[in-house]
C-alpha cells in the first residue's frame, strides 16, 4: 500500500495501453496469425437436427479430396475423457464421443487437409443420415426437464408471501430476455502443435490456465505437457471462459494428422460453438408501503440450458442484494433444452435479472406516484440485505445523486409521454446496479534484472480490457520504475497460475499478486544488502523504505539508497526473483460484505410518435469501481458495456428454426448489433473510494456497464410513450 501511495503518478493515469502501438501496427500475434512450418488447416462439420442420432455416415468422398490428411467422425476417433470441473462448473462435452446428436450445430466431423479451402470443401462432402427424435427448443416447452435452485444460489431471508399478502400496494409482472451471442469480431481459433506426447495450444481464450488443465485431462497427458499461449484474442466477453468442443478438435485433429492444425471457426459456428446469453422467463413480486418503502420482494427466473451440460447463469442472485427489504425471496430454475450450450457473456445473469428488476421497481414508481430515483433512494440497501453486514465499501448513493445531476434528471417532467419535441416523443429513464464481488486465488512473478528493468508475469489474460496495461502500472508503481522500465507479460500457462478473465475479477485477483509479488521483491532485494557495510539500506525493514526512480530509499532520508542495479551489481547479481500470491480475503472472518462495483445509469431516448422508431440519446453511467487504476481504460470498459447494453435493449435476438433448431439469423448480416448511428455520446463518471478489503482496493469495471442499460432504456421508453416492454430487445412493432 505504501508504495502505491509513494507513486500515485502511475497509478490511476490515464496511460496509452502498452499494446497499442503493436495492435494498430497488426504485429500483435493473435492465434489465427500463428504459423509452423508444415501447418494444416481443419474444418468442421455441424449437425443439422437439433436432436437424435446419426443414422449412417459416409466420408469416403471427402477422404478422396486431395489434400485431406483426415476424416474424424465419432466412429473412429478415439475415446476421451469430460474436461475436468473448473471453476465455473463442469467442463462442455467431449465431442465426438458416439451418435447421439444433442443440439443444431454439434460438431459430428473434422476435417483435416493442406490448405483450409480444401478442408472445408471436404467438408461439404462428408455424408449424414439421422435418425431425428423431437427436440425441445423453447422456454416454454413443458416437457423439458426443470430444476430448482441448479447452483446452489437461490436466498431467502423472512417471510415473502405474508409480507406479500399483507402489503399495502402490490406489482406483479413477467418479464423475458432473448437469446444474445457473443460476437467478439475476432473468430475464435485455435492453432496445436504436438511434439512427441507433449502439445502446444495458442488458443483464443480468456483463461489459459484451463486450457492447459482440460486439455492435460481430456488428452491423459501431464499438464506440465501442455504449453497454451493466448497473448491476444479479438474479443470474447465471457465467450472465452470455457473449453470449447472445437479446441479440442484442433488438439485431436493435430495429434491425428500428425502435423500442427489451425481451426478458425466461421461466423455461423460462433453462433452455436462458443457459448451465449440463454433466454430467461422471469417473474417479480414487490409488496410496498403506501409510501413506497419495500417489504417484499420475489424473483423467480427460469433459465434455458443445454442438454448434458451444466453452467451457472445467476439470474436473480443480484436482486437479493439490491434493496433493503425485510423479506425476499430469489431463485433460480434451468430448463433443459436441445440448445447449444450457454455460457457467459459480459455480466451473466446480472444483465437479464436486473432488466427484470429494475424494470418491476420503476414500475412500482409509477404505480405508487413516487419518483423513480427517489423510490431507489428511498430502499437504498445502507447494509448488504441478505446477510445484514456493513458493505466493504459502497458508493451507490454517489452513483445515483451525481449521475442524477449529471444528467438533469430533475429536469423530467414525471407526468408520462408528456415530453415532446417535434416528431419524438422524449422519456427519462434510469436504472441502478449493484454487482456481484469475484476474486479469486492468483500468483504472479516479478524480476528486476541488473539493467534496472523489471519483468512482471503471471499467467493470466488480456482480452483487450487493458490488463497488460494495468498491470504494467501498477507493477511499476510498486517497484519505483518508470513505465518504460517494466514488461508485464501474461497468456502463457508456463507463467505463475492465475484465473481467467471474468466475473470482473481480473484486475484485483492478479493486481493483488502482483502487489505481493513486487513486495517480496522489495524484500529480496533488502535482504541483500541486510548486512552489506556499503548499503545505506543495511538492516532496514520494508516499513521504513520507499521506491522511486530506480532506486529504493530511506523514508526518513531520501538521500540514503541505492538503486536497484547498483544493489545487483556489487553482490554479483544477474537479476532478482520473487514469486506472490493473492488470496481472496477471508470476508467471514473480517464481517464485512465483499463489494462488488455499483452503479447508476440514466437514459433518454427518443420515440418517433408516428413510426416507432426508438433512439437512445443520451447516457449517464455512474460507477463506483473502487480505485481506478486506469481511468481511460477503466472508461472504455464502461462505454463498451453499455454499448452491449444497448444490443441487448435494442436489437440482439437469435432467431430459431422450431423445427430443426437452426439458428436463422447467425450471420453479422442478419443479428443486429449496435453501430456507431446507435450509440450516442456515453458519459461515464468514476466516483468510488479504494475498497479496503485489498491492498490495491479495485473492484471490477469489466461488466458494470452492461447491465441496468436495457432497464433503463425500458423505464425511458415507458416515460416517453406509456408502453411499457416487459420482453427484451425493444423493436419498433411494438412501439407502433
Ligand atoms: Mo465475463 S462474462 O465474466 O468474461
Amino acid at each position: 500500500m505504501s508504495a502505491i501511495a509513494a507513486s500515485t503518478h502511475l497509478v490511476g493515469a490515464g496511460v496509452d495501453r502498452v499494446d497499442g502501438p503493436l495492435k494498430v501496427q497488426g504485429a500483435a500475434p493473435y492465434p489465427s496469425d500463428v504459423a509452423y512450418p508444415n501447418l494444416v488447416h481443419a474444418a468442421l462439420v455441424r449437425s443439422t437436427i437439433a436432436a437424435g442420432r446419426i443414422k449412417h455416415l459416409d466420408t469416403g468422398a471427402a477422404e478422396d479430396v486431395p489434400g485431406v490428411l483426415a476424416v474424424i467422425t465419432h466412429k473412429n476417433a478415439p475415446k476421451l475423457e469430460r474436461g475436468p470441473m473448473t471453476l465455473l462448473g463442469p467442463s462442455p462435452q467431449t465431442p465426438l464421443q458416439d451418435a447421439r446428436i444433442l443440439h443444431y450445430g454439434q460438431y459430428v466431423a473434422v476435417v483435416v487437409a493442406e490448405s483450409p479451402q480444401q478442408a472445408v470443401g471436404a467438408a461439404r462432402l462428408v455424408e449424414l443420415h439421422y435418425e431425428p427424435a423431437d427436440a425441445l427448443l423453447e422456454i416454454d416447452d413443458l416437457r423439458g426437464e426443470r430444476r430448482a435452485n441448479p447452483w446452489g444460489l437461490d436466498r431467502h431471508r423472512g417471510d415473502v408471501g405474508a409480507a406479500l399478502a399483507s402489503a399495502d400496494a402490490r406489482f406483479d409482472a413477467t418479464y423475458s430476455t432473448a437469446i444474445n451471442v457473443n460476437n467478439p469480431i475476432g473468430l475464435f481459433a485455435t492453432v496445436a502443435a504436438w511434439d512427441g506426447d507433449t502439445v502446444t495450444v495458442h488458443d483464443a481464450t480468456q483463461w489459459t490456465k484451463t486450457v492447459q488443465t482440460t486439455i492435460a485431462a481430456i488428452f491423459g497427458i501431464p499438464e506440465t505437457d501442455v504449453r497454451v499461449h493466448a497473448p491476444y484474442l479479438g474479443g470474447a466477453f465471457g465467450a472465452g471462459l470455457r473449453v470449447w468442443p472445437h479446441v479440442i478438435l484442433a488438439v485431436l485433429a493435430a495429434r491425428i494428422a500428425g502435423r500442427p492444425v489451425k481451426l478458425v471457426l466461421t461466423r455461423p459456428q460462433m453462433f452455436t460453438g462458443i457459448g451465449y446469453r440463454p433466454s430467461t422467463e422471469q417473474t417479480i413480486s414487490i409488496g410496498a408501503t403506501r409510501t413506497g418503502n419495500l417489504v417484499a420482494l420475489e424473483h423467480r427466473a427460469t433459465i434455458a440450458i443445454a442438454m448434458e451440460d451444466e453452467f451457472p447463469e445467476p439470474v436473480t442472485l443480484g436482486s437479493a442484494a439490491s434493496y433493503a427489504c425485510p423479506n425476499a425471496s430469489v431463485g433460480d430454475i434451468e430448463h433443459r433444452l436441445n440448445i447449444p450450450p450457454p455460457g457467459s457473456l459480459r455480466a451473466p445473469g446480472e444483465a437479464e435479472g436486473n432488466f427484470a428488476l429494475e424494470s418491476a421497481i420503476d414500475e412500482l414508481a409509477h404505480q405508487l406516484g413516487v419518483d423513480p430515483l427517489e423510490l431507489r433512494l428511498r430502499n437504498y440497501a445502507e447494509v448488504e440485505p441478505q446477510s445484514g453486514l456493513p458493505w466493504s465499501s459502497k458508493g451507490l448513493r454517489e452513483c445515483l445523486t451525481l449521475g442524477a445531476e449529471r444528467f438533469g434528471w430533475w429536469k423530467r417532467n414525471p407526468q408520462v409521454a408528456s415530453m415532446r419535441e417535434g416528431p419524438w416523443k422524449i422519456g427519462y429513464g434510469v436504472a441502478q446496479l449493484s454487482y456481484a464481488w469475484w476474486q479469486v486465488r492468483c500468483e504472479a512473478r516479478a524480476s528486476i534484472s541488473r539493467d534496472g528493468t523489471a519483468f512482471v508475469r503471471s499467467a493470466a489474460n488480456d482480452i483487450g480490457t487493458g490488463t497488460r496495461t494495468v498491470m504494467t502500472q501498477l507493477s511499476a508503481g510498486l517497484l519505483g520504475l518508470e513505465l518504460e522500465r517494466v514488461r508485464f507479460d501474461l497468456g502463457d500457462s508456463a507463467y505463475p497460475w492465475s484465473p481467467g478473465a471474468g466475473g470482473s475479477g481480473l484486475t484485483t485477483s492478479v493486481g493483488v499478486a502482483v502487489h505481493a509479488a513486487c513486495h517480496r521483491l522489495l524484500q529480496r532485494f533488502l535482504d541483500t544488502v541486510a548486512t552489506d557495510a556499503d548499503s545505506p539500506l543495511a538492516g532496514r525493514t520494508l516499513d521504513e523504505v520507499a521506491v522511486a526512480g530506480g532506486r529504493i530509499h530511506r523514508r526518513d532520508d531520501a538521500s540514503a539508497g541505492e538503486t536497484y542495479s547498483e544493489i545487483l551489481a556489487r553482490h554479483n547479481l544477474d537479476d532478482l526473483t520473487a514469486d506472490g500470491e493473492g488470496t481472496p480475503p477471508d470476508a467471514a472472518q473480517l464481517e464485512v460484505a465483499p463489494s462488488g462495483p455499483f452503479a447508476a445509469k440514466f437514459v433518454e431516448v427518443r420515440v418517433d410518435a408516428d413510426l416507432g422508431l426508438l433512439r437512445v440519446t443520451r447516457i449517464v453511467t455512474a460507477v463506483d469501481g473502487g480505485r481506478i487504476l486506469n481511468e481511460k481504460l477503466a472508461r472504455s470498459q464502461v462505454i463498451g458495456g453499455t454499448i452491449g447494453g444497448i444490443g441487448q435493449a435494442l436489437f440482439e435476438d437469435v432467431i430459431t428454426d422450431p423445427n430443426t433448431g437452426r439458428i436463422a439469423n447467425a450471420t453479422f448480416g442478419d443479428y443486429l448489433i449496435p453501430v456507431n448511428a446507435d450509440v450516442p455520446d456515453i458519459d461515464v463518471v468514476f466516483v468510488g473510494k479504494p475498497d479496503p478489503l485489498t491492498a490495491i482496493g479495485t473492484k471490477g469495471v469489466g461488466e458494470i456497464g452492461l447491465p441496468a442499460t436495457a432497464a433503463a432504456i425500458a423505464n425511458a421508453v415507458y416515460h416517453a410513450t406509456g408502453r411499457r416492454i416487459r420482453s427484451l430487445p425493444i423493436t419498433i412493432d411494438q412501439l407502433l
